[in-house]
């Protein structure tokens, strides 16, 4: 049985007391909830909240997650942070290929995979995110589209590490707009992943690997998305600064 896995993506928002009181509300929520060994909870927050997040939910199964690192084990790359710094820290997972990142910073899905495979020679659990944008929706390319990504941004990775990989469906259109996809579209997406995976791979690979909806998730949408079958949880932006709303999509998980 795989997992579920609802992760929290800060974005570039709290400071470090407001992380520490977030962070502090997640786990009591966790450490009261006895979730099931199958469900997981990962807290996404920007690079220098980082450490007072890690400091807040030990002793909890939750995960830290940074939102972006390079791929380089070191060098000089002013602003930028290693896989090794995030390890040091006690981090435990990496979001890749965020489309604000794709967007913003002009990463590239070569780019995405030159951090895939750094992130995983160095034992981050990375969460890449793919997704079509609306006009790509409009236009009937959504799984070309989707396709692309994922063998450009998982080229080189073997069947084993695959496994490993959680993904991030997350159409753009969807992101911080309030319009989620509904669960028929997100399911639809979701098992056209799977199959590109299991083509990369195996179907036994493909069945294995977490792949996470992401895009306006609330709580009160939460459930009926992650009882697809092919939806394994979600990355939450906007309602995962919210202590309640997020436990509630936790709940959901169930
Ligand atoms: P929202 O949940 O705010 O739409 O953001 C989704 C997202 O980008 C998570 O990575």
């Amino acid at each position: 049985m795989r997992s579920t896995i609802v992760a929290g993506n800060w974005k570039m928002h709290l400071d470090v007391a407001a992380a520490r009181t977030l962070a502090g509300a997640v786990s009591a929520h966790v450490r009261s909830a006895a979730l099931p060994p199958q469900v997981g909870v990962v807290l996404c927050p920007p690079a220098p909240l980082l450490a007072a997040v890690i400091d807040e939910v030990r002793d909890t199964s939750i995960g830290v997650g940074a939102q972006n690192m390079h791929a380089a084990d070191s060098g000089a790359y002013t602003g930028e942070t290693s896989a090794g710094m995030l390890l040091s820290l006690g981090c435990t997972h990496v979001i890749l290929g965020h489309s604000e990142r794709r967007q913003y910073f002009h990463e590239s899905d070569q780019l995405v995979n030159g951090k895939l495979l750094q992130a995983l020679r160095q034992g981050l659990r990375p969460i890449v995110c793919i997704g079509e944008t609306l006009e790509q929706r409009e236009t009937g390319i959504t799984q070309p589209v989707l396709e692309i990504q994922l063998r450009e941004s998982l080229a080189g990775i073997s069947a084993e590490e695959l496994r490993g990989v959680i993904l991030a469906y997350e159409p753009v259109w969807a992101i911080g707009t309030g319009r989620t996809a509904t669960p028929e579209q997100a399911q639809e997406a979701h098992a056209f992943i799977r199959s590109v995976l299991a083509d990369m791979s195996d179907s036994d690979t493909a069945a294995h690997m977490v792949i996470q909806y992401g895009g306006s998730v609330k709580a009160d949408n939460a459930a009926e998305l992650f009882a697809q079958p092919d939806v394994d949880g979600g990355l939450v932006g906007g309602a995962s600064l919210d202590a309640t709303a997020f436990a509630a999509i936790i709940d959901a998980a169930r």
